[in-house]
């Protein structure tokens, strides 16, 4: 059932208000301030909205309140049941620095549509070609880049990666090298990062790597709007962690997940910046007012645009 438009408006609202608050932290070197102005913005708006909320991607665990936790129930009680998914400052060096690439991010689904994933990494690989067979992440990096160069009819000189530089990824980044591969190599930001393959205009070819759980699961509602391809793997290293996901239902640890086992149904993703950068623009204040850039994709009206709003302060 199609989550009803009027939604949209609401969650945008959510994610402007988170983003303008988190903009007053911005180049403070405060990280944990900027996403708390961010959290207790997007709580506050949340619980004025008309439904049944509950997190099922947070900020952490139900002992760790003040943070939007997994299982926080959010709105007033009337209305739909719905799964909400918030990185509320995605990017907090970034917004601790003045860096580009700051983002207030929710994803909301109907009940149950949402994976409900623990705070681990994950192992992601996302194209915008919507078919399965080309990349997978059982493939190594060659393969992966062999299958989509046939697939554009072109060589892997002409694609592009974009990955997360971090040690861990030094034999992925060693092989996309040795193909030629032109890189993207981000210091922070992996929802953004994997969003750029929805655009020709970002020219990114394939985002791969190891990054947040919650994070890839954010990506993945609005490139499921857009129609593209992602594979996820949770990846469970301590037996904390194990048991934090058996108590989520997880019960095989190597399982890799594909887009509509991840997000199913209608769903609706808005990225808000809060600092300008590749795929939206930072809050600008002018006078008595602020402009915010937000990515918003609500899948069953088939929107996925950037939408610019201009709010008295
Ligand atoms: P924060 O906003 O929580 O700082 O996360 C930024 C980020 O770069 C994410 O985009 C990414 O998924 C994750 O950190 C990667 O984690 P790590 O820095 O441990 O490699």
């Amino acid at each position: 059932m199609a989550i009803d438009k009027k939604y949209l408006d609401f969650f945008h609202k959510v994610a402007v208000k988170a983003a303008y608050a988190s903009y007053h932290l911005v180049g403070k070197k405060d990280k944990i301030a900027a996403d708390k102005a961010a959290v207790d913005a997007m709580r506050n708006e949340l619980n004025k909205i008309d439904m049944n909320g509950q997190i099922v991607i947070g900020e952490g665990e139900l002992d760790e309140a003040p943070m939007l936790y997994i299982g926080e129930k959010l709105g007033n009680g009337n209305g739909p049941k719905l799964d909400i998914a918030v990185d509320p400052l995605e990017g907090t060096n970034f917004a601790a620095n003045n860096l580009p690439g700051a983002l207030s991010v929710i994803a909301v689904a109907e009940k149950s549509k949402l994976f409900n994933a623990p705070e681990t990494y994950m192992d992601k690989i996302a194209i915008s070609e919507n078919k399965k067979g080309i990349v997978d992440l059982d493939n190594s990096v060659k393969k992966n880049i062999m299958n989509l160069a046939d697939y554009k009819n072109t060589t892997p000189e002409n694609l592009t990666a974009c990955i997360l530089d971090r040690p861990r990824h030094k034999k992925h980044i060693d092989e996309l090298k040795a193909l030629n591969v032109k890189l993207k190599l981000i210091t922070d930001g992996d929802v953004s990062g994997a969003l750029l393959v929805t655009n020709d205009n970002h020219n990114v070819d394939i985002f791969l790597g190891i990054g947040g759980g919650p994070e890839g699961v954010l990506a993945a509602s609005a490139l499921d709007a857009f129609g593209c391809f992602f594979q996820g793997k949770f990846i469970f290293e301590t037996d904390n962690d194990k048991i934090r996901a058996k108590k989520m239902g997880i019960e095989d640890f190597d399982r890799k997940y594909e887009l509509n086992e991840i997000v199913s149904g209608d769903s609706i993703f808005c990225a808000t910046g809060i600092t300008s950068g590749d795929l939206v623009q930072g809050i600008k204040i002018d006078k008595n007012c602020f402009t915010s850039e937000t990515l918003i994709t609500h899948k069953s009206f088939g929107i996925k645009k950037i939408y610019r709003s201009t709010n008295t302060i």
